[in-house]
């Protein structure tokens, strides 16, 4: 599927703007700056389908892509959070965005939230997993940028998560190590998210 069609659909701001809800959706969100974009483009196997930048908070809207022909599912690049320097105004907007989408959309068949394998869990990652469990949107822990750490401390770093999110209801139990810059786990998520979809 990801080697057909994948395409941009559109960027939206508020809910209003967003699609028909006509199929499951897999939205991916994590703190600023986590490499959502860079991982969704290693998923979809397109270099720069969502834009990965070097300034965090960049990406501001529900950015949505399509796959299949004629579509299968869509993927959500959600907008970053826990970016210091972002404004209480917009640090606001965006939660209530966040909010909004994750009660109200039935077809947000799976979130992952994507976690910095170098930072581990942050109280931003809590929250955002406390918002999931109280939507009952299961979701799934993704490491990311594994290729930056020692393998040692990456183990360490993955049974602290681990027991961190046996707390959790909505959270799937087993978590992904991934690295987008060396496409480690990326077959194996890419899997999952087929499944999520309900293919
Ligand atoms: P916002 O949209 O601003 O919230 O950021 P984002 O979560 O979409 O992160 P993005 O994909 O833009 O990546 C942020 C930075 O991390 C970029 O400089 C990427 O090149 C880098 N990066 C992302 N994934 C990896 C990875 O697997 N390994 C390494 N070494 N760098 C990565
Ligand atoms: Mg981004």
């Amino acid at each position: 599927l990801f080697s057909g069609r994948v395409e941009f659909l559109l960027s939206a701001p508020q809910l209003k703007f967003l699609p028909d809800p006509s199929v499951p959706e897999i939205a991916f969100c994590g703190r600023s700056n986590v490499g959502k974009s860079s991982l969704l483009n290693a998923v979809t196997g397109r270099r720069a389908i969502a834009r990965a930048s070097v300034t965090p908070g960049r990406t501001q809207e529900l950015n949505i892509f399509e796959v299949g022909q004629p579509t299968q599912f869509r993927l959500v690049d959600m907008p970053g959070y826990g970016f210091a320097k972002a404004p209480v105004k917009v640090v606001e907007k965006w939660k209530q965005l966040m909010k909004t989408y994750l009660r109200g959309r039935p077809v947000l068949n799976r979130t992952l939230v994507l976690v910095d394998s170098r930072h581990g869990l942050k109280d931003a990652d809590r929250e955002m997993m406390r918002m999931l469990d109280e939507s009952a949107v299961g979701f799934r822990v993704v490491l990311t940028k594994t290729d930056k750490v020692k393998v040692s401390d990456l183990d360490r770093t993955a049974e602290r998560v681990a027991e961190e999110i046996r707390r959790h209801p909505a959270a799937y139990p087993e978590m992904h190590l991934t690295s987008a810059e060396k496409g480690m786990g990326i077959a194996e998520l890419r899997a999952a998210i087929m499944v999520d979809a309900g293919l």
